[in-house]
């Protein structure tokens, strides 16, 4: 069976997800695409063989699963119709322009029990699994601490060339939503649960209700801390970069490019280590972690009826942490609870 699958929205991630999805030889066909702006919605089908469709409704009635790729106020109405068809979805991050829209979209894919991943995609990177590896080595000890730094120009030119993110109304906010939700959840992911955090925001850019600063100290439960600084300048020369030190009792470990590396580490009597490209392929080899394109995991869910991973439960985490770093910086960085959640 070819899973045919539709998109809404034909924009820069979709374009990604469509080049992820030829690259990973799933069974699956580009079956159709919709976004308001027809131009991008013509490019988008002579580019990857998508038929065009008038609205979002004749989309989902053509297709077997559906990418969730518009700008973020979108997904909420668009995932819950998706899913109220019983249709698989694939849904971008963030889920929604807030913890109260998250938690309504996550619960009607719930009620209808379709398969669901979200756009997390850093998981799946080589340079962070074997992050993940390291810090979970015996050997490492526990994590004492972690500092997390990333930044990148304010996306509304180069390669993202976006409006909307400079739009509260259709982001929500601005880099610690838009962009560190990724971090978010990648410090949770190698560093086990939060438990509180002190935030404060800041605005340079005049984009109303877009913070283009976002600095967050986090205790973690294991007795750890740690803090993430987020970004967004107008050096356009650094497109989304991330820097991370974390700092175990018998190792240390640096992420320098989130992607294929360098990943760089040290052991307590051992030498510096520094890994890129294939290297680091190698290293992830030896440690018997396959990475896996995320698009063509979808597709085998989907096939399968198995639940995908990471799901929309997992991004909702995600957003409790980021809300609860806006409710710190509103409250001008006090402690901020959270409950306890699942990695
Ligand atoms: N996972 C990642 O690393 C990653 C990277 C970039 C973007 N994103 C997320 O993906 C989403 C889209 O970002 P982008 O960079 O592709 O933006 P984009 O502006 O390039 O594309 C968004 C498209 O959605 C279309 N759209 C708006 N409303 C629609 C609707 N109701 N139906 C169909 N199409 C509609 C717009 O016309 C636009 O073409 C955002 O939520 C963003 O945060 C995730």
């Amino acid at each position: 069976m070819t899973v045919r699958v539709g998109f809404l929205g034909a924009g820069f991630i979709a374009t990604y997800h469509a080049w992820m999805l030829a690259t990973s030889g799933a069974a699956a066909s580009m079956a159709g695409v919709f976004d308001p702006d027809r131009e991008r919605a013509e490019r988008f089908s002579r580019d990857h063989g998508a038929r065009v469709h008038p609205s979002v409704e004749a989309l989902l009635d053509a297709v077997d699963a559906v990418y969730v790729c518009t700008w973020t106020s979108e997904h909420r109405h668009l995932v819950g119709e998706a899913a109220a068809r019983g249709l698989p979805l694939f849904c971008e991050k963030p889920l929604a322009t807030d913890l109260a829209d998250a938690t309504d979209l996550v619960a009607s894919v719930h009620r209808a029990g379709v398969v669901n991943q979200v756009g997390l995609v850093l998981r799946d990177a080589p340079a962070c699994l074997l992050v993940r590896s390291l810090v979970g080595d015996p050997d490492a000890g526990r994590v004492m601490s972690v500092v997390f730094r990333d930044d990148q120009y304010l996306p509304v030119e180069g390669m993202y060339g976006s409006t909307w993110r400079a739009d509260a109304a259709r982001a929500g906010s601005g880099t610690l939503l838009e962009h560190s939700i990724h971090d978010l959840d990648l410090l949770e992911w190698w560093c086990g649960p939060v438990t509180s955090v002190c935030a404060r925001t800041a605005q340079f850019h005049p984009h109303e209700g877009i913070e283009d600063v976002a600095v967050g100290l986090l205790a973690f439960e294991s007795g750890a801390t740690g803090s993430l600084t987020s970004v967004w300048h107008d050096v356009v020369e650094r497109p989304s970069l991330r820097r991370v030190e974390i700092f175990c009792e018998r190792r240390w470990i640096a992420l320098e490019g989130d992607l294929t590396g360098p990943v760089r580490w040290q052991q307590r009597g051992g030498p510096a280590v520094a890994v890129e490209g294939e290297e680091l392929s190698d290293e992830l080899a030896r440690r018997g972690i396959a990475p896996r394109n995320p698009d063509g995991a979808f597709i085998a869910a989907v096939l399968s009826g198995t639940p995908a991973s990471p799901d929309l439960a997992t991004a909702l985490r995600a957003h409790v942490l980021a809300d609860a770093c806006y409710r710190s910086a509103a409250s001008g960085g006090a402690p901020v609870e959270v409950g306890h959640g699942a990695t």
